[in-house]
């Protein structure tokens, strides 16, 4: 659709999480003219969800060398190191930055900000806010900063396609945007530097910890523009999510790592700790390695779910420190303090996504990609816990760095902006066959078979679609709208994950082959690089 309305700016960003707010206030502040545009309300999206917190090496005896080695061991091989070390030397001070701009985290008696421990960190690293609110509190702050500033904001804007002029440069964005007065309807944003901070794409799966928002979209919208696209086999699944029952779809409670921090024990059915022996941080060990460790238990026993027993922390602890896990768990008619939790694997985070450099630029000039949409190749085949705030911070600062030193001319627009269509929409009613369809056989274990199944599946959809889009009329049988949108953009991104995941053909970090189940650092220890040719979405 070609747009009605056009408003210009230096920046575009996308997405309202930590990744995308911070960007935007470092443009402003450097005198950028800038404009967000969120697909739901500013405080929608994954940042308020995140409960366990940041991690950053900020406690005495902590360096940033010991949280390199940690994340480098979570990122089994495949962490780029440099921006690894980017990473965690810069991230001390962009905590404190953030602190400035609003934010409180606990603090200890003496004044200290406290921390707590997740699987794969030696040392407590990990910051926190409200007990288990960490997310929620960066994002009051930030949305608080951002309102202060009186940054121009686009509410309820999913954005459709990257507009590049006559040189393939990037020039703005086109969105849909509904409810919001002057903006209403299809309308773009003419802008030199676009960065996507949209999140992830939890939603691929039928059951994820990630809001309904997270549909890929950044990776989509990357993908047809022509960027590169890096490791998106690597899924992490959070070990420990409230198991609301088998064919509970949709976004499930988290149950943070930092309760396994603060000293809960995974337990079987008979009330084994099945992590003894497995690994020396057993309970605390790197999340894909625990993910595993429970679909295995899970398996042997027949068993839907394990148990988090976390009863010895006493009812004061709980109401103290896990505020909002205790309540989420009450609510589902399970009390922590009296009773182990039952929990299973979720699908969680993205590590791969848009690639980029240090500056957070991607393949395309002018269009930069932050926060859990990019892949800057701090995650490597596994995130390490708490390591995605950070990265959203520090990147969100080089990015905004870079745009203020270069501050590109504003261009125009090529051609018909709405020529890029994602043709063929989806119905919006295939978001939930594509998400069973990853979920049988993209999911926590994988098979050449499981794969090829569901590769076959997804293709079907997309004949499908493209059949009706092409119906006897011409005319496109699917009404324009948030839905179809996003129903497309999760058929893309599982396409291209399945198709990554079938050519990994070993098990590495959050990528578990059960028909491959070693490491092949001989053949396979590379990143699997994805770019789409325009008429191939
Ligand atoms: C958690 O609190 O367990 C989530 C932390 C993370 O995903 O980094």
């Amino acid at each position: 659709p070609a747009p009605g309305w056009a408003i210009d700016a230096d920046v575009v960003v996308v997405g309202s999480g930590v990744a995308g707010l911070t960007t935007a206030l470092r443009c402003a502040a450097a005198g950028l003219d800038t404009v967000v545009v969120t697909k739901a309300r500013l405080d929608d999206g994954s940042t308020r969800w995140a409960q366990g917190g940041i991690a950053a090496a900020l406690g005495e005896g902590d360096t940033p060398e010991q949280h390199l080695d940690d994340t480098l061991v979570a990122g089994a091989g495949l962490c780029d190191e440099q921006a690894v070390r980017t990473l965690v030397t810069e991230g001390p001070d962009a905590v404190r930055r953030l602190i400035d701009t609003g934010a409180h985290f606990d603090t200890t008696d003496s004044g200290d900000i406290a921390l707590t421990r997740e699987g794969g960190h030696h040392r407590r690293r990990i910051a926190h806010a409200g007990g288990d609110a960490t997310g929620a509190e960066i994002s009051r702050a930030l949305v608080g900063a951002v309102r202060e500033a009186a940054l121009h904001t686009i509410e309820n804007a999913l954005v459709l396609d990257l507009l590049t002029d006559a040189e393939g440069r990037t020039a703005g964005v086109s969105l849909h945007v509904m409810g919001e007065g002057q903006h209403d309807g299809v309308g773009a944003v003419r802008a030199p530097s676009v960065v996507l901070a949209t999140g992830g794409m939890g939603q691929v799966f039928s059951a994820t910890t990630n809001p309904p928002v997270s549909t890929g979209d950044g990776v989509a919208l990357a993908l047809r523009a022509g960027a590169e696209v890096s490791d998106l086999e690597f899924v992490q699944f959070h070990p420990t999510v409230l198991f609301l029952g088998a064919d509970s779809e949709g976004q499930q409670p988290l149950v943070s790592e930092a309760v396994r921090g603060e000293g809960a024990h995974l337990v079987d059915g008979d009330g084994v700790r099945f992590m003894l022996g497995q690994h020396e941080l057993a309970e605390l060990a790197p999340r894909d390695i625990v993910a595993k460790a429970i679909t295995r238990r899970m398996l042997d026993h027949g068993a839907e779910h394990m148990y988090l027993d976390a009863r010895h922390f006493g009812a004061r602890m709980w109401e103290q420190r896990f505020p909002t896990i205790l309540a989420a768990c009450r609510s589902h008619g399970i009390d922590p303090v009296t009773e182990p939790i039952p929990v299973a694997p979720a699908a969680h985070y993205a590590s791969g996504g848009v690639r980029t450099d240090l500056r957070g630029r991607t393949t395309v000039p002018g269009l930069y990609a932050c926060g859990e949409v990019a892949c800057t190749g701090v995650h490597g085949a596994n995130r390490l816990a708490s390591n995605s705030l950070l990265e959203g911070l520090v990147f969100a600062e080089r990015i905004a760095a870079d745009i203020a030193e270069a501050r590109p001319p504003r261009t125009e627009p090529a051609g018909d902006p709405g020529a890029g269509d994602p043709a063929p929409l989806l119905a919006p009613e295939a978001r939930t066959a594509i998400q069973r369809t990853m979920t049988r056989g993209a999911g926590v274990l994988r098979s050449a078979d499981s794969l090829a199944a569901a590769a076959e599946e997804l293709e079907a959809l997309h004949r499908e679609a493209a059949a009706d889009a092409e119906g006897p009329s011409g005319a496109k049988a699917v009404v324009p709208g948030v839905d179809a949108w996003e129903a497309t953009n999760l058929l893309l991104v599982s396409r291209v994950l399945v198709a990554a995941a079938r050519e990994r053909e070993e098990t590495r970090g959050c990528h578990w082959r059960e028909d491959r189940p070693d490491r092949d650092d001989a053949h396979s220890r590379r990143h699997l690089v994805v770019r789409v040719a325009p008429d191939r979405t």
